[in-house]
């Protein structure tokens, strides 16, 4: 029998001691000048067919096991980068964030009962951490209400655009399937219906009232005249003016907003807006303009003076509606009597200018409205 011993380089110098070393074999072939009788006989037409049955084999396996990669890197990838279905979005310049919905069921602890901060006219608002530490408030867009999916996109793409102390900031949306969901930043004081005139009402001092009423008023400035797009928010009441854990306003939900060229008036068809802050050309005919937020900051702007809901019907029938009971004690010079008796000190003077600011906004005439 030959063998033969194929070198393959120099090998260790090292191993297992220092000083026997030598090349290292690669192959040993053999070649027999007997016929074996232990293994059984295979003749070279049979190797052929099992070498190519083996190589069938290898190249089948290869394959499979490259497509299988393949799946499932696109499936993580799918799933990391949430597909954005909407036209209406993908058209869009200024591009919110997109959340997964499954980040935002992680966030919300499944939508729990417990995290549920409260349900508005769109449907019902989440309390959620995000894995980055950030609280967030997620308001998931029921389907069946109306106009929620152009509400959806107005709102993001507004609120993607103008970003201001005394705005709400939108983390960013969610529209996977029919879900329709906006992530906002958590704001800890809840809004402002509530610190006023909820069961768990904060008692605020009247700086504090003060300043909210000047935070608001910046908040509408800016969207009126500073932000790039011209934006009238058409739902400005106590229930979208949020608090933050300095007691800051943040005005809340764009999505009833439009934009509009300059000079044109908007005549809209669809009166959106809550009873007792609509201003009345918009109510009766549909005109809406800047000046119809600033009627509605007058009526914000009294219910903080006072410390009372718009209108009460628990109360006499002269104090009824708090725009016809301001205006009655204007006209009597007895405007002090408005503010709210639970605040023990406060300006006489900044109560005038305040609730002379609140008349100027609610005057009938838009053009008389600062
Ligand atoms: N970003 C937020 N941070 C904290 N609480 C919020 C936030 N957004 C909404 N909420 C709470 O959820 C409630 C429902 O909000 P929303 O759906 O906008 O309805 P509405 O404005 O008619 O009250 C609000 O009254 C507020 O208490
Ligand atoms: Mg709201």
């Amino acid at each position: 029998m030959e063998i033969h011993l194929f070198w393959a380089g120099k090998g260790t110098c090292c191993t297992p001691d220092r000083g026997t070393y030598g090349p290292s074999i690669s192959a040993i072939s053999v070649t027999p000048d007997f016929e074996p009788t232990v293994s059984p006989p295979s003749g070279p037409s049979q190797t052929n067919e099992k070498n190519k049955k083996g190589l069938i084999m290898g190249i089948v396996v290869v394959v499979g096991v490259v497509f299988l990669l393949l799946v499932i890197f696109f499936v993580v990838r799918r799933r990391k980068r949430p597909q954005i279905v909407d036209d209406e979005l993908v058209s869009m310049d200024v591009r919110p964030y997109t959340f997964s919905y499954e980040e935002l069921k992680t966030a919300t602890d499944n939508f729990s009962i417990e995290n549920k901060l409260g349900e508005g006219g769109y449907g019902p608002v989440y309390k959620g951490a995000l894995r980055d530490g950030r609280v967030i408030a997620v308001k998931q867009l029921s389907i069946a209400s109306h106009q929620g999916k152009s509400q959806f996109v107005a709102e993001i793409a507004t609120i993607s655009a103008v970003q201001h102390r005394n705005l709400v900031k939108l983390h960013g949306c969610c529209c996977e399937r029919a879900q329709r969901l906006l992530v906002y930043e958590y704001l800890e004081n809840n809004s402002l219906d509530k610190v006023l005139f909820g069961k768990e009402s904060l008692d605020l001092e009247w700086s504090t009232c003060y300043d909210i009423c000047l935070g608001v008023a910046r908040g509408l400035a800016y969207l009126h005249e500073e932000s790039r797009l011209r934006v009238i928010h058409r739902d400005v009441k106590a229930s979208n003016i949020l608090l933050d854990s300095n007691l800051i306003p943040k005005i809340s939900d764009f999505g009833l907003a439009k934009f509009y060229d300059d000079k044109k008036t908007h005549i809209s068809t669809h009166v959106a807006g809550t009873i007792g802050y609509v201003a009345p050309e918009y109510a009766m005919r549909g005109y809406l303009m800047e000046k119809t937020d600033v009627f509605a900051f007058g009526v914000v702007t009294l219910e903080v003076v006072s410390g009372r809901p718009n209108s009460d019907s628990s109360l006499e029938e002269e104090k009824m509606y708090l725009l016809d009971w301001a205006w009655h004690l204007y006209k009597n010079n007895r405007q002090l009597e408005l503010v709210d008796s639970k605040l023990s000190e406060f300006s006489e003077e900044e109560v005038k200018v305040l609730i002379g600011v609140a008349l100027l906004c609610t005057q009938t005439l838009p053009s008389s409205r600062p």
